[in-house]
């Protein structure tokens, strides 16, 4: 059993690395098929130029897909990522995914712990930090996803499942300062809801200083403020966008919908502040 902090102060004024560019993952997930990837990579790339220089955009297609999607867009700012990865670099383990694999197949980032995988796929804290740590250990930066569903929310638990998912994911792993480690805090209950149900930004900026502050506990000043960037997920759309990218402590969104047409991705990428 770990022990958690129990009671912590948030510092509204904590200083961050604003000049980085805001981040902006999309998460195809599986809704496209190669063909649909192939087409919205190109029409992506072919937009790409528009893109403002303060804005790093990553698209996450099918293992399928990423490839020749990373062929799209090797001469753009664009970068690839994947959806999830094995904890092994090789071996018997039959349908997984090496992450020395992605690596040679142009990935920079890789997206760990999503909770449709803690859903369906019975994922935990413990594979997802073995994930995180083969991941980092390929020279690939994962996006780790935590967050709280709608029931923790509303039992008051959304602050202990933050800290112990945080904890549970990183304790142990080292890093070097020139390593990247993005968390996104994607409260389950706005995920996908085609509702148009988002997590309100002031419970976002504050659910985001919870996750700072288990960082800081967790690792030194200059580790916990310069290697980690913590973004929002959970229907975000061209409309909401900037009210989560203005907030400060927020370093850019993972977007699964709206990333999935070219003109919402687009009208996405430039409302975000
Ligand atoms: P959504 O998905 O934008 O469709 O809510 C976000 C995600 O699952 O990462």
């Amino acid at each position: 059993m770990l022990s958690y902090p129990l009671a912590f102060s948030v510092h509204f004024s904590q200083i961050y690395f604003f000049d980085m560019p805001s981040m902006i993952v999309a998460n195809w997930k599986m809704n496209l098929s190669h063909q649909e990837s192939l087409m919205l990579a190109r029409a992506i790339a072919q937009h790409s130029g528009s893109i403002p220089d303060n804005r790093q955009v990553v698209i996450c297609p099918s293992f399928l897909s990423l490839i020749e999607v990373g062929r799209i867009i090797e001469k753009t700012s664009i970068a690839l990522g994947a959806q999830n990865v094995f904890w092994e670099d090789v071996g018997a383990y039959t349908g997984e995914i090496s992450p020395l694999h992605l690596k040679e197949a142009g990935c920079r980032y890789v997206i760990v712990g999503h909770s449709e995988r803690r859903r369906y796929l019975r994922e935990d804290n413990s594979q997802i930090h073995k994930k995180t740590k083969a991941a980092l250990q390929a020279g690939l930066i994962p996006i780790i996803c935590v967050g709280e569903d709608w029931e923790e929310r509303a039992q008051g638990q959304k602050d202990y499942i933050l800290i112990q998912q945080v904890t549970e994911i990183l304790q142990g792993i080292h890093l070097r300062k020139e390593q990247g480690v993005i968390i996104a805090y994607e409260p389950v209950w706005a995920i996908s809801t085609g509702r148009g149900i988002y997590a309100d930004p002031e419970e976002v900026q504050y659910a985001v200083e919870v996750i700072r502050q288990v960082l800081l506990d967790l690792y030194d000043q200059d580790i916990s403020r310069n290697t980690f960037r913590v973004l929002y997920g959970g229907s975000v759309s061209g409309e909401n966008v900037s009210s989560f990218s203005r907030l400060k402590n927020v370093d850019g969104v993972l977007v699964g919908s709206a990333s999935q047409k070219a003109e919402d991705f687009f009208r996405l990428i430039q409302n975000t502040l």
